[in-house]
Parts: structure tokens; sequence; C-alpha cells
């Protein structure tokens, strides 16, 4: 079968080495892809939102399935646009995208499904959003309702942030129109955020080994927030008996209440959870794939990545041999590299020294981000430039790992935080 994948992150790269390696897969293209996943694969220069493009190529190669990484097509309705054609894709439709493209409908989802999350109100206006904040217990979360590239979430210790950030999202449109119509203000919650990914089609889930990701820009948890700067996997805060619990609290209401509503989840869903001390709370639901998570997640997976997300299309997960789907015992650690200055202002264009050398070591895996060919180099082009991503017989090996062939790579300005996993060494 030929597989497509739709995006050009360190997320896609995992697919594309994952499901090459497949049996059944006798080629993956990659659109737009990037330097990795062209080594990887074949990439194919067409953009994510030219959906008309990707379907022509889709039919015109023949592919068996299409696998879309990023949010922003899913909830575009790209998966709406392929199945009309016929084709084959893996992914949740434009109506249960909305699970991650609105926070409003998520939202209200959850206090429909009786899942736990942060207590919130929303606002279609600024003035009662204004009012309504100067009685609240703070900190607050306050969010802008649509999409905004992990932007558009403002902490806010006092009525008077709370105010400038009802602005900010409101009446400025920071965020954008479409996102700052709404706004959803909330209780900060506080605690550990664990990733729960899990395969769903139809009324069937399959909950994939627990992630962690690392947030923060700078060591300890400091420094502004950003796409993920590390993840690792399994976390051993993920207990088979939390994440029952998760499966059953979480997972299970809300697919079940997406079904009878007629917005049937198929695809990834992910879910940020808070361990709070009053038990797992939601944060915020995903529609696919977690960057980085998926980079240490499909390193550990061993079996066929092909079977798993066929069946989430076909909606057999519950006929699935759980056997068949085998995961490397050892724990693996992803240590995303960004360009100097990332979250904010950086320069691109870096040439990136190493990456030679760490292709020949064993048990590490580089997966590009953002990089671009220049002449006979690879060079930097975005903020989270590669996911380093090692396995190790511990985690802390694993750590080990991956820390040296982040020291055998370098580009200019080069960022990287040196503690990706500590968290859970401090735990075991
Ligand atoms: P969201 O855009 O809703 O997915 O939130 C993005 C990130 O902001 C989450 O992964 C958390 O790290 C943080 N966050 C969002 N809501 C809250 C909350 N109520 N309390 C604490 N942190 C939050
Ligand atoms: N790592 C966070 C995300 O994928 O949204």
């Amino acid at each position: 079968m030929k597989v497509l994948v739709i995006g050009k992150g360190g997320r896609e790269h995992a697919l594309v080495w994952k499901l090459a390696q497949s049996p059944r897969v006798e080629r993956v293209f990659c659109a737009p892809g990037n330097p990795g996943t062209g080594m990887d694969g074949t990439n194919v220069p067409i953009e994510i939102h030219e959906f008309e493009k990707l379907i022509r190529f889709a039919k015109g190669e023949k592919i068996g399935l299409t696998v879309v990484g990023p949010e922003e097509p899913l909830v575009n309705g790209i998966v709406d646009a392929f199945q009309k054609e016929g084709l084959r894709v893996f992914g949740p439709r434009q109506s249960a995208a909305r699970i991650e493209g609105s926070k409003v409908f998520c939202k209200q989802l959850m206090r429909h499904a009786d899942v736990p999350t942060a207590e919130f109100k929303i606002f279609d206006h600024s003035e009662p959003a204004k009012y309504w904040v100067e009685t609240r217990e703070y900190p607050v979360v306050v969010k802008a309702d649509g999409l905004a590239a992990g932007k558009g979430v403002i902490v806010c210790n006092t009525s008077e942030d709370a105010k400038k950030a009802i602005d900010r999202v409101m009446v400025q449109e920071e965020f954008g129109r479409q996102a700052g119509r709404q706004a959803v203000i909330e209780k900060r919650l506080e605690g550990e955020e664990l990733s729960v990914l899990a395969l769903v089609g139809g009324r069937s889930i399959f909950p994939l080994p627990p992630t962690q990701d690392h947030k923060s820009l700078n060591d300890g948890d400091q420094g502004p927030n950003t796409g993920g700067m590390g993840a690792y996997c399994p976390a051993p805060k993920g207990t088979p008996e939390l994440m029952a619990k998760i499966e059953s609290e979480v997972f299970v209401p809300i697919v079940h209440a997406m079904k009878r509503a007629r917005y049937p989840f198929n695809g990834l869903l992910y879910g940020g959870i808070m361990l709070t001390n009053q038990g797992p709370k939601v944060l915020e639901f995903n529609a696919r794939f977690g960057d980085p998570e998926t980079q240490p997640l499909l390193m550990r997976l061993k079996s066929d990545l092909l079977d798993l997300l066929e069946a989430a299309v076909d909606e057999t997960l519950a006929e699935m041999d759980e056997s068949k789907v085998v995961w490397d015992e050892r724990p693996a650690v992803c240590v995303v590299m960004a360009s100097g200055g990332y979250p904010g202002k950086f320069e691109n264009g870096k040439p990136i020294a190493g990456l030679d050398e760490v292709s020949r070591m064993a048990d590490v895996k580089v997966f590009h981000a953002a990089t671009k060919v220049d002449g006979n180099r690879i060079v930097t082009d975005g903020g989270r430039v590669l996911g380093v991503t090692a396995l190790g017989d511990t985690l802390a090996a694993a750590k080990e790992r991956a820390y040296e062939a982040v020291r055998k790579i370098s580009f200019k300005g080069a960022h990287y935080r040196t503690d990706i996993a500590d968290k859970a060494l401090r735990q075991v």
C-alpha cells in the first residue's frame, strides 16, 4: 500500500519513519515534508491547506491511506474533503475536530459528558467578562476560543491581569478575529501534566502508553510556554490504575457523547490531563498526535503502526488482538533542539553539524522538525528544529543517550533543555 502523511514537523517525520517500516507499506509520501521525511520517505511539494491538490495527488498515486498530522487541516475539514472523494484517511471529520478547534465547544462537551475539567464560564462580550473576573479567586486562565497555535492561553494572577487578557483576546483580537469572538475563563489547575493519546474509532478506544511533554522553554519549567521542548515515554506517573481511571472517566464519556451527538471521533484523541490532588482533570483535547510526544512514543512501537491506524479508520479497534501491538520495554526520551530566541524572534538558515555522526548511533533517531536543504547542507528553518530521540534500558539511560547525541549536534544559537525526563527520574 502507498501511504501519504500530511505535515512537515517532527511528529510527521516520526509517522513517516515508522510507517516506512511496515511490511505492508510500499511507499510513504509526505506533503510537504522536510529533509528528514525526504530521507525516510518521498516528499511532495504540496502545502497542508491545498486540499484539492492533495486529493488529486492521492487519487493519482492510488494512496491507500492518508494520515493527517497537524490540527489546522483537520479543523478546516480535510477529512470530509477526502472522504467525499472516496479516499481513505486517518483523522476526525471537521465536526469532531472542533474538540480542538473550539475551546467553547470542548468545554461544553465536557460539561455535558461529565468529564472532570476546570470550572469555567464562557463569554461572548468583553464587558461582562471583565465584571465577572472582579469576583474570582486567583489565578485564573483566559483562553481565546479558536486555534491559536499553542498561544491564546493567558494565566492571570490578579483581576487587573485578567482584564488585560480579556482585552487582548476579545478587543484587540490578538489571536485572530474568529478566536476572539468568544473567550473561556477558567480556574488555573495545579499539578503535573500527563499526555494521554488514544486511537479512537466509533465507540472503541485504544489508549497508547502515557507520555509527558515539557512545555516551558527552560530547565526547571521556567520561561515562556512553547510547543514542547521534549518528551518521554512511558511516563511513570501514568500507572495502570491511573490510566484505567482516565480511560473510564475521560475517554469513554467523551467518545460516547460525541458518537451519540452524531459527530463521532475517529483518529487520534489526545487528552492533556492535569494530575491535581482532586484527581485527573482535562486541560485540553487535541484531535491529532502530540508533538513531540509522538517521537518517543513511536520510537518504542515495535509492531506495525499501519495496523493500528487502519483499525481506527475501519472501526475495528475492539477486535484487535492486543498482544500483536508490541512496545519496546525500554523507555524513550526526546530532546528538542530549538533556535536561539524561540518562541520569540529567531534567525533561520543556520547550518547544522553532526547529523551524519549521530545517524550512526544505535538506538538514536533524529526527527527533523524545522530544517531545510541549502545546497549540500541542512540548515535550521523554524523554532523547534530537531527532536533527538533515544531508547535506553532505563529512563536515565535513555536520557543520557539522547543527550550524548544532542552534544554531537550543533548549530549557531541552539537551545535545549538539559532536564528532560528529570521529573520522572525524581519519582523512581
Ligand atoms: P490549551 O490551549 O487549552 O490546550 O492549553 C494549553 C496549555 O496551557 C496546557 O497544556 C496547560 O499547560 C496550560 N493550561 C491550560 N489551561 C490551564 C488551566 N486551567 N490550568 C493550568 N494550566 C492550564
Ligand atoms: N505537545 C503538545 C501538543 O502536541 O499539543
